[in-house]
């Protein structure tokens, strides 16, 4: 599980997060809501290593992880899908899958076990499948986000977090991006989810945490914060 206490961490001088508290235990699926700037992103960059933590702890199944390079942070399973899409795009479908199972690669495991995670990310992900020649670049909108997705799981992480996978996508494709996320649920990984659509987030997480300028403002398990009337006039808006 990750464990993240009393966070602080910023750009520079600027301090954007303040002493956030956060848990995502074992196979749960947690998000993390609030407003554009709030912090969300950043949250995610200080666990994974992308900027350093001024202050607190963070610990990936009891180790700590907190200062480390983020390539030593991927190699210990934490996994992260930035926001925006980023794949390969002259590469193809395939082999962007190999580079995501990279880091975790040693003289040690053997090829066959790389084949057969690919092999799960093609049923999770059937149309990759059918595009696994293709290159990443011409691919749409939407299957670049699966890739996305699917080459951060290739490292057969022990978390999972994911910045916005339906940033920029049409309704439909959202759908669909939701409808994976909740697979990956019952497939028991464990993730730490930031979304735009946090009606849809709370909807498929199990426990939720909200963001206000950098501070953790609530939190609680998904379904009460959905119902909880400050998280849906501030966050929820009347249409949902
Ligand atoms: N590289 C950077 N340098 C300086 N300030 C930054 C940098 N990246 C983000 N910030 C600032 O940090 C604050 C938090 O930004 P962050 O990207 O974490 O927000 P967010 O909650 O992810 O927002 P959004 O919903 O818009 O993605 C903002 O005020 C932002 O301007
Ligand atoms: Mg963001």
């Amino acid at each position: 599980m990750l464990k993240i206490e009393k966070l602080v961490a910023g750009y520079g001088k600027v301090q954007v997060l303040h002493e956030i508290t956060i848990e995502v235990p074992k196979g749960k699926l947690v998000t993390l809501i609030g407003s554009n700037g709030a912090g969300k992103t950043t949250t995610l960059r200080a666990i994974s290593g992308m900027i350093e933590p001024s202050s607190g702890s963070i610990t990936l199944n009891g180790t700590s992880i907190a200062g480390l390079p983020s390539h030593e942070i991927t190699r210990l399973g934490l996994a992260h899908s930035p926001e925006g899409r980023r794949v390969f795009p002259t590469l193809s479908v395939t082999d962007n899958l190999l580079l995501g199972a990279f880091p975790r690669l040693t003289g040690k495991r053997p090829k066959g076990e790389v084949e057969k995670d690919m092999q799960r990310m093609f049923e999770l992900f059937p149309r990759l499948q059918e595009r696994r020649e293709q290159l990443a670049g011409t691919l749409s909108g939407g299957e670049q986000q699966m890739l996305a997705m699917a080459r951060a799981l290739m490292l057969n992480p022990e978390v999972l977090l994911l910045d916005e996978p339906s940033m920029g996508l049409a309704p439909k494709l959202v759908e669909e991006v939701f409808a994976t996320i909740a697979r990956l649920k019952q497939a028991s990984i464990t993730m730490l989810l930031v979304e735009q659509f946090a009606a849809a987030a709370l909807d498929v997480a199990d426990f939720g945490y909200v963001l206000e300028n950098g501070r953790l403002a609530g939190s609680g398990p998904a379904a009460q914060l959905k119902n909880d009337p400050a998280v849906r006039a501030a966050y929820l808006g009347a249409a949902h």
